[in-house]
């Protein structure tokens, strides 16, 4: 499935259910290139993220893209975990299949700075967990910064957050990484809860991956299950937002997201407010240059028809 045809992408997350389905979003769209899948702490252990997408790897039938462990916290140490929400292996539901191939022998960030470093054209970078392996990489090796393309992050929000009232998961799980992304000066493209909280999983969405007539299209419709059980136990959502895909729907369809481009910090500080995204829509700090492209507005059905036909795709093919 690596066929060396769209834009080349290296994906590092945290599998946890929305991960998943990015991963098969994109081994499901010719329009990129997954060269790497990178795994990091955050809906569940890395270790389990480790394991989670080798098997969703192995479920799509994809072999050839190589997976590495990373950060199992944050950079000061920290070690914020999300199985309330994705379950105690991260991605709680459906049986999955054993790994059908090993995770490499190197890093995560090692196997960036090597995909970067190889890659005959800049290299996308789209994270979607606690953003800790693509800081390591740019602190350690800021020579990369030519080779790559843009950072894609899903985190944050223009408004409220999820784990805590302000800030939203993965920026409250390692703030100090996203300030590092913010301030590196690469293209960095935000994809935050007030965008992806248009990205609902409806019935009529599930329905449509439930009949699908094969086993990846019938394990997403159960992942949303499991997800959006989660999503209404603890924040009452009647139907799941499924984040982060949208990072990549931007990648593979420019048309499915409006941006807006604005000042963006990370809170390190505050007693109740670390890892909140301050965004300046309406550049209030006058003395700060916008550094960030904000996600605003999703076309809901653009986006889950591309989800929906990739995952057929993959699962005709798997
Ligand atoms: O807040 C939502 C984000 O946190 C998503 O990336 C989800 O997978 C979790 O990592
Ligand atoms: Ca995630």
């Amino acid at each position: 499935m690596g066929g060396r045809r769209g834009r080349p992408l290296v994906i590092d997350c945290d599998p946890g259910h929305d991960d998943a389905v990015a991963l098969l979003l994109a081994v499901g769209s010719p329009e990129v290139d997954l060269r790497a899948v990178t795994t990091t702490f955050g809906n569940c252990s890395v270790e389990d993220a480790t394991r989670n997408a080798l098997q969703v790897l192995t479920l799509a039938g994809v072999l050839d893209v190589p997976v590495a462990k990373g950060a199992a916290g944050s950079l000061d140490g920290g070690s914020t975990l999300g199985n309330y929400v994705h379950g105690v292996s991260g991605l709680d539901g459906p049986p999955m299949p054993e790994p059908a191939f090993e995770v490499e022998s190197v890093g995560a960030v090692e196997l960036l700075r090597r995909v970067i470093e190889s890659s005959d054209e800049p290299v996308t970078v789209a994270a979607t967990g606690p953003i800790t392996n693509v800081a390591r990489l740019l602190l350690d090796f800021p020579e990369v910064k030519s080779g790559i393309r843009e950072v894609i992050f899903m985190g944050g929000s223009t408004e409220r957050g999820n784990h805590t009232p302000t800030a939203e998961f993965n920026t409250y799980a390692d703030p100090e990484a996203l300030d590092v992304v913010l301030r590196s000066g690469l293209t960095v493209r935000m994809v935050g809860l007030n965008l992806t909280h248009q990205a609902l999983a409806t019935p009529a969405v599930v329905d449509r991956m439930a009949g699908m007539n094969h086993v990846v299209g019938q394990t997403c419709a159960a992942w949303m299950g499991f997800f959006g059980a989660s999503y209404n136990r603890v924040w009452e959502f009647a139907a799941p937002p499924v984040h982060d895909p949208c990072t990549i729907a931007a990648l593979i369809d420019p048309a499915v997201i409006d941006w807006r481009e604005a000042f963006v910090a990370v809170e390190l500080g505050g007693s109740w407010t670390r890892g909140t995204t301050v965004v300046d829509l309406h550049h209030r700090y006058a003395e700060q240059r916008p550094n960030t492209q904000v996600a605003m507005t999703l076309d809901a059905d653009r986006y889950w028809n591309l989800v929906i036909d990739a995952v057929d795709r993959v699962g005709r093919r798997a």
